[in-house]
Formats: C-alpha cells, structure tokens, sequence
C-alpha cells in the first residue's frame, strides 16, 4: 500500500478538538430524555447498571432486546447514546471524504445503519451532511435496520427532530425492521429495499451482539461483514465500532484477520499493516482506542449515582475500504501508538505498531533532543513517523524494544 495517496485533506499534526455532543443534538436528546433525568433518575440510574450489567457480564448470552423496554431504553438515550455518538463522529471526521467524483449532480449519498438501535450514528451523520461542502449536490439516504421496533420508532423521532433543527430538507430516512442474523443483501433487495452501492455502512456496537450462540461465532461474524461489503460501493467505508472491552474487542481482531486472509478489503484505519493482528499473539491482549471528550452535563449525576465514570471514550473500529486506501502512506517508520506513554523514570516509553511488529519504543530523557521530542505529547492513537531507532530483533517470548537515540526522529503525523 506504499502507493496510497495522502488522505483527503492529507496526514495532519494538529490534535482536532476535544469531541463533544453538538448542541443541536445535545438539546434533541434533551428534550427526548427531560422526563426520565427528572422524577424517574433512579429507576434511570438502574436502567444503566442493568445494561452495563449486559453490556459487560452477559457478553455469552444472546442479547435480549432491552430496547424495547421503557426503561431501559430511557437508560440508553441518557447514557450509552451519548457517548457512542461521540465515538461515531469522531470517525465521521477520521473517514475519507465522500468521492462525489463519478456522482452526478443530484445523485444521493447512501448510507445503511446495521443494528442502528435508537439512530445512534444517525444523529452526528445528520451533523456531518448538514456541514458537507457537496451537500448542495446531493442529496442524503439513509436506511436504519435493527431487531427492536421501539428503537427504531424512538431513531425516527429524534432524526426527525435533528433534520428540522438543522433545516435540512434534503434528506430521507427509512427504518427496517429485521433481525440481522437472517437478513442478507439479497434477502433485503427482495423486500424491495435499496441494494445500495453504499457509500458508508455504520454498523456501530452491534457485532459483538451478533451469533454469540453460534457454534463458530467469529466465522459467522466474518462472513456477516464480508456479505454487507458486497453492498459497499467501491469508494465507500465500513464503519465497525465496538466496546473497548477484551473479549468483543479481540473477537474484532479476528474478524479483521479473517477479512484480510479472504482479500475481501484493506483497513483504512487503525492499522497500518494487513498481517495479522499482534493483539492476538496473547490472550490477555487488546488493542483499543482512549480519547477525551466533554460529555453532556446530565452525565456526569449518572456516574456520580451509579459509580461509573464516563470520562474518556473507550472504544475499537475498524474502517474498511475496497480501493486500497489508508489513513497515511504505510512504511516500516510509520507507527500507530497502540498505549498510553510510560514513565519510566528517566525514560518514556510507547507500544507501537505497524507491518515490523508491535516493539515498545523508548526515549530516555537524557536523549532528547529537537528531532525526537515531539514524543512527549504524544497519546495512544496518534500516527508518527520514528526514524533510526535501534534495538534488537526480539528473542522468540520477549517483546522487542526499540530505542530512540539522540540523533533520532519522532515526526508526528496524524494526532487524535
Ligand atoms: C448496543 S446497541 C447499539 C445501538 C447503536 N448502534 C449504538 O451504537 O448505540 C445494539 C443494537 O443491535 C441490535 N441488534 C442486536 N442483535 C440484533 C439482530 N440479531 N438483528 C438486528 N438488530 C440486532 C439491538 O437491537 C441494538 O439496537
């Protein structure tokens, strides 16, 4: 992938502003959740600890649809909505740019929401056309599909909501009610939906919820992605987002690996490499994103009530492409940092990734030099470019550490 051009608006080094919900979306949410926040705030506060309860402990268990109860779902809008929205934006603003090249004026950017639940990522993508520099070419589709009909009723409600705020006419949403382990892009065509070409498919914490009870659930949850890529048009993204936790988020790396071994696309983002994922090497590993965000104010009672805290945003993703594009140029001194950095008294230290492996690197203070201190404001996420490090090819069971000399380089490429 040596060849693949500069992302639209090329490889940056300016850290993007802190993700926040937008008003807009925060007061449309407000006006959903008001009742709930107010005299019901502990049957909402239990709401969270029963669904963190699902999210977390019952991961074996086929997923009840907690968002047809009342409760629940009320539980969901004020708490797991808001921070999932935030991670879909973020990679809204991480994905490359709708190609409108071979489109004609007129022609609708189509985009397939799997396991939408209440339009969770309908929400920022209605944000992100309104803000599009070609939506006055084009118009925007966007189908919803989901088991639950109570979130699919509560998805159009509050799409309705945001496209009237944003005064936005040229938008048309439809919801599709089916359980996504029977439906297929054929099966769907025949009902008369859209067969696409896609031009984005979100399917947003919904994957680990998927064949759980199946006998090989990775194979069926490969094959279940590598059937709606079918649907992507050529330049499209598929969108993957999951919890950050272990074992939904290794269940991801093998998807990804089985995706990549069958050739059916290339990630965009996060990885810089197409072997298999070093996460897995190890069974207690996971290989997971950590970023800020400013949560809307009613959360902050919530975590206080129920003991939690939602102060970063913890999650996995993958955005796959069928041309062979990726986030920067790839190359054996390109790294994604894969932790946070360490500080090991008199020297920082990073887990790193890219087609060479995944070393921890190193730069002790003593070192530091202009060329390589850009280091120390790095963060987990950020894409860098190391040159001249030194270390030794790691003996079989050991980790490989690398080490930035003093006449080492760390140039930023792309900071989160
Ligand atoms: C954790 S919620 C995620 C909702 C939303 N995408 C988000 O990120 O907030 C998982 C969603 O997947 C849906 N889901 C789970 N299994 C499904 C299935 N077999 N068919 C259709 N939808 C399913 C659930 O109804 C729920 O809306």
């Amino acid at each position: 992938m040596q060849d693949t051009p500069a992302p639209e608006g090329g490889a940056t080094s300016v850290r993007p502003p802190v993700p926040s919900l937008s008003p807009l979306v925060t007061l449309v949410l407000h006006e959903e959740i008001a009742p709930a926040l107010g005299e019901t705030f502990d049957r909402l506060a239990e709401g969270v600890l029963a669904l963190s309860e699902q999210f977390t402990r019952r991961l074996a268990e086929t997923a009840p649809s907690y968002l047809d109860d009342r409760a629940l779902s009320q539980a969901y809008l004020a708490y797991y909505l808001p921070v999932n929205a935030a991670k879909v934006q973020a990679l809204l603003d991480e994905m490359p740019d709708i190609d409108c090249a071979k489109k004609a004026p007129g022609d609708p950017i189509r985009i397939l929401e799997l396991g939408s639940g209440p339009g969770t990522a309908l929400l920022p993508l209605l944000e992100w056309y309104a803000a599009a520099s070609w939506r006055t070419n084009h118009p925007l589709e966007v189908v919803s599909v989901d088991r639950s009909a109570a979130a699919l009723a509560t998805s159009e409600r509050l799409s309705d909501r945001l496209i009237r705020a944003l005064e936005i006419s040229t938008v048309t949403t439809r919801r599709v009610r089916a359980d996504l382990e029977r439906l297929t892009p054929e099966s769907y065509c025949r009902q008369g939906h859209m067969g696409g070409p896609y031009d984005v498919i979100i399917l947003a914490n919904c994957l680990g919820e998927l064949f759980r009870t199946a006998r090989d659930p990775i194979a069926r949850k490969t094959a279940f992605v590598q059937r709606w890529l079918g649907v992507l048009a050529e330049t499209g993204t598929f969108m993957i987002l999951e919890p950050a936790l272990r074992p939904v988020t290794r269940a991801l790396h093998q998807v990804r690996d089985g995706l990549l071994r069958d050739g059916v696309c290339m990630v965009y983002s996060p990885c810089l490499h197409d072997q298999r994922c070093p996460a897995l090497v190890k069974d207690d590993d996971w290989c997971h994103e950590e970023r800020v965000w400013t949560p809307p104010d009613w959360i902050p009672p919530i975590d206080r009530r129920v003991g939690f805290i939602k102060d970063t945003l913890k999650f996995s993703y993958l955005l796959l492409r069928k041309d062979g594009r990726t986030i920067v140029p790839r190359g054996p001194a390109v790294f994604r940092l894969v932790s946070e950095l360490r500080d090991m008294k008199g020297e920082i230290r990073v887990w790193a990734c890219n087609e060479t492996g995944r070393p921890e690197v190193g730069r002790q203070d003593r070192l530091k030099r202009e060329s390589n201190a850009a280091m120390d404001d790095c963060r987990r996420g950020d894409i860098v470019e190391m040159e001249a490090l030194i270390g030794k090819p790691a003996k079989p069971g050991m980790t490989r550490l690398l080490r930035i000399p003093a006449e080492g380089s760390v140039r930023v490429l792309r900071q989160v």
